[in-house]
């Protein structure tokens, strides 16, 4: 079965009380049982939801995994997987990473004990270095949020193995259809499926997609006790989001490429982070383990100022937090989504105070074009 085929009936089956095409939205907190230890599978919706079961089978499908589960959002999904960790255990991260991941390993994760480094995991060899006899867990993303950093998924998915490390991949920007990490080794799939999979930038979702049935068994068991589950109506969203996920991506693929060749030849951009573009240090490698480069760009105007002037002027790109749906979204990280980090840290991993990301919408490109064009004779 091909990726949009399984994107449309993966899991999917026509409901057998009445036959509707569409999952129902199994709006209930509580399931009656016929008798004690007699159910249909389901006792009480914070454990187990069958709208939710099929999304977490559809995911599944699509990261070409055993196991699915499905979260409040991107946040908890993540909070949910360092929870496998211990106090006193190490993990080593992309330095690149959304700034939320952050937060969460310096402002909550480490009252508990654990320990991260953050590294350029371009180079795998930051990864072995960065190596101590406590690490647990690689954690990267790729493509990162906001620099677009690409980072070998078979070198990192080796490096585990060899030494018996969890590996786990954000696969966010990418989306199943176009990079599947668990292909190349890797343990554990996450999205936020607030982003590309639902796509229409109305709800908040997490997935974690995996093949071991033992760890995933442990994060149902994580999942039922911190209780960041995803509600029936947001599951029942993201389902009905990724049935057009392929045609969306196609769109967002084209529109990118073709804006990031528009903004390298601007005078006033000193730099485009896109790994579809020949100049992109990875990108041979996203060639290789991509189906496509997505539809997320960053660029450098060089000061503050500039990319303020910048955003005040875009009037079709609508400036906001978030990415991955129709609309094109434009975002200043330093002071946005990254602005738990500390400035020297945000210029040391490329963050500097005149990069703006996009998220490519699939509107006629014409005019996302013309909207930056504009934006930019201003500044
Ligand atoms: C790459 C990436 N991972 C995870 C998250 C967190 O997801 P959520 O906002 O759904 O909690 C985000 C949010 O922007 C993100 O960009």
């Amino acid at each position: 079965m091909g990726f949009s085929t399984k994107a449309i009936h993966a899991a999917i089956e026509p409901d057998p009380t009445y036959g509707s095409i569409m999952t129902p939205i199994h709006l209930t907190s509580t399931y009656v049982q016929e008798e004690l230890g007699k159910n249909k599978g389901y006792e009480y919706a914070r454990v187990s939801n069958p709208t939710r079961t099929v999304l977490e089978r559809q995911i599944a499908a699509l990261e070409g995994g055993s196991e699915g589960l499905a979260f409040a959002s991107g946040m908890a999904a993540i909070s949910t997987l360092f929870s496998l960790l211990n106090t006193g255990e190490h993990v080593v991260a992309s330095h690149n990473v959304y700034g939320g991941v952050y937060r969460l390993a310096q402002g909550v994760l480490s009252n508990f004990g654990l320990e991260f480094s953050f590294v350029d995991t371009t180079d795998l060899d930051n990864i072995r270095k960065a190596l101590k006899p406590n690490t647990r867990m690689v954690y990267i993303e790729t493509p990162t949020n906001p620099t677009m950093e690409v980072t070998d998924l078979t070198g990192v998915g080796n490096i585990c193995k060899d030494k018996k490390l969890l590996s786990v991949v954000d696969n966010t920007f990418a989306t199943p259809y176009l990079q599947n990490p668990l292909e190349y080794g890797i343990d554990m799939v996450v999205h936020s499926a607030t982003k590309y999979l639902n796509g229409h930038s109305d709800m908040l979702g997490g997935l974690i997609v995996l093949n071991n049935k033992e760890t995933a068994d442990r994060l149902r068991f994580l999942q039922k006790s911190i209780g960041g589950i995803m509600s029936p109506f947001e599951a029942w969203m993201c389902l009905r989001g990724i049935k057009t996920l392929a045609v969306r991506m196609d769109r967002h693929n084209r529109n990118a490429i073709d804006i990031a060749e528009f903004l390298a030849q601007q005078g006033k951009v000193k730099k485009v982070n896109f790994p579809g573009l020949v100049s992109h240090p990875q990108h041979r490698l996203a060639k290789k383990q991509m189906r496509g480069f997505g539809g997320m760009i960053s660029f450098d105007l060089g000061t503050l100022d500039r990319a303020k002037s910048f955003l005040k002027r875009v009037k079709l790109c609508a400036l906001a937090e978030s990415l991955g749906g129709v609309e094109t979204l434009i975002s200043h990280p330093a002071t946005m989504t990254h602005s738990f980090i500390s400035a020297e840290q945000r210029r040391r991993i490329g963050i500097g105070d005149g990069l703006v990301r996009l998220s490519v919408g699939i509107e006629d490109v014409e005019d996302i074009r013309d909207d930056l064009k504009q934006a930019l004779s201003g500044v």
